[in-house]
């Protein structure tokens, strides 16, 4: 419990670690872009989470505008909400060296993301993947945001900063310091698969680039991947329950749902009793409907490196003003001198 009583805010962010796919953007982006009138948001780009595992350093400074340009084409206004570059406000890594301390190895070897990202040979996994959920808790923190959305594969991490959040307050007596921040996750899109295997998830490391339909990819592409994506012979059913063990059939509706904004059902009671062959190119006219105009934008806010380096040190001077007296008063409550 906190008796938390300051200012709802919200925070979250994505890695620069690859392309933006529409998991991405149905998970978390658009939500960002409902959210943003209704509290303070702050939208970073995680660019020390992606550095957790290798990244070539020049790729790594352009998928960070890639990521800010994708905020901006989906909709984000960044006079309303602060856009930055996790590591130009340093508070994130001062507040992660003292959750470090707080949190307790037992929690983080619970964490799932790390056994699936640190594979078989987990001695060569870099530390920082490991104490990862750490430094995800002081992102969120920091601004003592009270609302994170985000899509479903991060719910444990939530769970973690919670933990952390919790452990604090108690540890220091304080009880109403920092929020227990609340996941925003339910909606369709929470959880979009890859087209090629409907049990895994769209990921940004896909190692099959048809599993994934990126923002950037235009209408061929998107057609084509549609088409290729991985079905099975029998026709939609009219109802839900008829998506059962069929993953595939399950994820290609729940992406027509999500953008569509219509539910399952009522998707299923116009498309039931029909195959892929007539669901597939209505998905794939919907998706490019929808995609087409954040994929133009986000060509043209690529071509302006220096507006997006204006807006992310313009986003992060204003993140710091609200993280640096929170990280301030961190320091005084551990007994660190000031
Ligand atoms: P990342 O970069 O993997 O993903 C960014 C956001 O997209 C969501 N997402 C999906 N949603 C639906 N279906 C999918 N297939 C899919 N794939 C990804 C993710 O849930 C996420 O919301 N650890 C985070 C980044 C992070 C963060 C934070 C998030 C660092 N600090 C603080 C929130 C708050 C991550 O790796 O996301």
């Amino acid at each position: 419990m906190t008796g938390y009583q300051g200012p709802e805010r919200v925070l979250s962010g994505i890695q620069p670690s690859g392309g933006m796919h529409i998991g991405n953007y149905l998970g978390a982006i658009r939500k960002f872009v409902d959210l943003q009138h209704e509290y303070e948001c702050y939208f970073c780009v995680v660019d020390m989470h992606a550095i957790t595992v290798w990244q070539d350093p020049k790729k790594l400074r352009e998928q960070t505008f890639h990521i800010a340009a994708s905020y901006l084409a989906a909709g984000v206004d960044p006079k309303v909400a602060a856009i930055f570059h996790q590591s130009g406000v340093r508070a994130h890594a001062e507040l992660a060296w003292i959750f470090n301390c707080v949190a307790r190895l037992g929690w983080l070897e619970r964490m799932t993301q790390f056994k699936d990202k640190a594979g078989k040979d987990k001695q060569r996994a870099s530390v920082g993947l490991y104490t990862y959920p750490v430094l995800q808790a002081a992102d969120i923190l920091v601004y003592q945001a009270t609302h994170v959305p985000v899509g479903e594969d991060q719910k444990q991490h939530l769970e973690l900063s919670r933990d952390i959040a919790a452990k604090f307050n108690h540890d220091f007596n304080q009880p109403d310091f920092f929020p227990l921040p609340e996941p925003l996750i339910k909606g369709p899109g929470a959880r979009i698969m890859s087209l090629r295997d409907g049990t895994a998830k769209m990921s940004k490391s896909d190692a099959s680039a048809n599993g994934c339909v990126f923002l950037t990819d235009d209408a061929d592409a998107i057609a084509k991947k549609i088409k290729k994506a991985k079905s099975d012979p029998d026709p939609l059913p009219s109802e839900p329950a008829g998506l059962e063990g069929r993953p595939e059939a399950a994820n290609l509706v729940g992406i027509f749902s999500a953008f569509s904004g219509r539910s399952d059902e009522e998707v299923l009671k116009e498309f039931g009793g029909q195959g892929f062959g007539v669901f597939k190119p209505a998905l794939a006219d919907l998706v490019v409907e929808k995609v087409g105009p954040i994929s133009a934008e986000l060509n043209r806010l690529e071509n302006d490196p220096g507006y997006l380096q204006g807006i992310l040190t313009d986003g992060a001077e204003r993140a710091s003003a609200v993280a640096d007296p929170v990280v301030k008063r961190v320091k005084e409550i551990v007994g660190f001198l000031i």
